[in-house]
């Protein structure tokens, strides 16, 4: 069982995967180039759990022992006698290119080489190795320590023994594992686009305000936050980055289109949360518009987004991106969602979205609801996801 862990990178993402690691008793060295992120990432881990122990969550013993697991070091050379590697640096091809390159000189033949990227080629990354055999793409989400799920991505020259391999060592730190091919977004940055995706072309369409299109999927559907929270939340730099990453690696599909408004937002600076408005006002003094709580459109709003999202799922199971259990746990456990797409379209009957995306489509003629060619012969064949 791997035991010396490796993560390059001290940021948000390595830091959290460190204190993973390092939580389940493996010897973790966590790399960063610049000295600020290694003492930034070492006080806060400090301080997160102070707060655990404040709370009665971790005992004291508990605190110490992660903390000697750690070593925080900007010498990558320490990297070399490690089990395997995770690399969460800044998204940046050449730059992931260079390190993978430097990390194979540098480790044992055996030693897993891991990138923690989110809208990158895994295979991409890889072909700057000589032995892309043992590279792997592990996605975590943030925060690590508090989110279950972790993608595996396998590229087609990844050896099968080191997938389960991976695959166990996630579990051992109590990770919920899905499998997902080296696709954009993987599984859930690529089935949840159309949450953001078709809540932002309702308000385009005039339909409804931001907060009635929140209100009505947290009262309808069950979410428990509306797409433009979410939105305000992720930031809307990222959450558009996310969406012209897929519509930009699926060659151009319009159900990915990114927005012109969420571009706009993100153009102003109105990036949500972290910069004290988005789509709503974070300021202390802000008064927020209300929903309009009309029922019949709070209905429509949702079962449209809905039929958006298990559009998108349809097709990830008809691209064989993961398997349709896997699509369905990425999705509950990524990001919350009350109920696994493919579930939920077989319990309301493959017929309803498929006529609502016809109907949407004859409305406006917008290609982003072209229903998937899996969803239209299931249909058809009055069968479900799960038969
Ligand atoms: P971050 O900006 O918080 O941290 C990146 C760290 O890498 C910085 O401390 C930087 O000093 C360091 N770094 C940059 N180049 C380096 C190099 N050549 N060698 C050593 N250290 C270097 O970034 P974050 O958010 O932690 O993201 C890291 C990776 O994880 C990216 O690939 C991102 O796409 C991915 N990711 C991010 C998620 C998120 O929600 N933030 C979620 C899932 C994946």
């Amino acid at each position: 069982m791997s035991n010396k862990i490796s993560v390059i990178g001290a940021g948000t993402m390595g830091s959290g995967i460190a204190q993973v690691a390092a939580s389940n008793s493996c010897q973790v060295t966590i790399v960063d180039s610049f000295p600020q992120a290694l003492e930034s990432s070492q006080s806060k881990l400090k301080s997160i759990l102070n707060r655990l122990v404040e709370k009665g969550k971790m005992n004291e013993d508990k605190t110490q022992h992660i903390l000697a697991n750690i070593n925080w070091t900007s010498e990558t050379e320490e990297i070399a006698d490690s089990d395997l590697v995770i690399e969460a640096i800044v998204e940046n091809l050449e730059i992931k290119q260079k390190l993978f390159s430097q990390m194979e000189s540098l480790v044992s033949e055996d030693c897993i080489l891991a990138t923690n990227t989110s809208s990158l080629s895994v295979a991409g990354i890889a072909s700057a190795c000589n032995n892309q055999t043992r590279i792997v793409g592990i996605h975590f989400f943030n925060p690590v320590p508090l989110m279950k799920l972790v993608e595996v991505i396998p590229t087609e020259k990844t050896d099968e023994r080191l997938v389960k391999e991976v695959k166990s060592i996630l579990e051992g730190w109590g990770k919920t594992v899905v499998t997902a091919k080296d696709t954009p977004g993987f599984i859930v940055n690529r089935v949840a686009r159309p949450f953001y995706g078709e809540a932002l072309k309702i308000f385009e369409d005039g339909i409804a305000d931001f907060a009635t299109i929140d209100w009505a999927m947290k009262e309808f559907g069950g979410f428990r936050m509306g797409p433009f929270e979410l939105m305000d939340y992720i930031g809307n730099d990222i959450n558009y980055s996310a969406t012209k990453a897929v519509y930009d690696g699926t060659n151009h599909d319009p159900r990915y289109k990114p927005s012109p408004t969420q571009r706009k937002m993100m153009d102003e600076g109105l990036l949500g949360r972290k910069s004290g408005k988005g789509y709503f006002d974070y300021s202390e003094s802000a008064v927020n518009p209300e929903p309009k709580k009309n029922e019949e459109l709070g209905r429509e709003i949702f079962n449209r987004i809905l039929v958006m999202l298990i559009n998108a799922a349809a097709d990830a199971l008809n691209g064989s991106i993961a398997t349709r259990e896997d699509i369905d746990i990425a999705m509950t456990t990524g990001v919350n969602y009350p109920k696994g797409l493919l579930k939920w379209a077989d319990d309301i009957g493959l017929n309803i979205p498929l006529s609502q995306l016809k109907e949407l489509h004859s409305q406006y003629g917008d290609d982003r609801y072209i229903a998937s060619p899996l969803l239209i012969k299931k249909a058809s064949e009055n069968s479900t996801f799960y038969s």
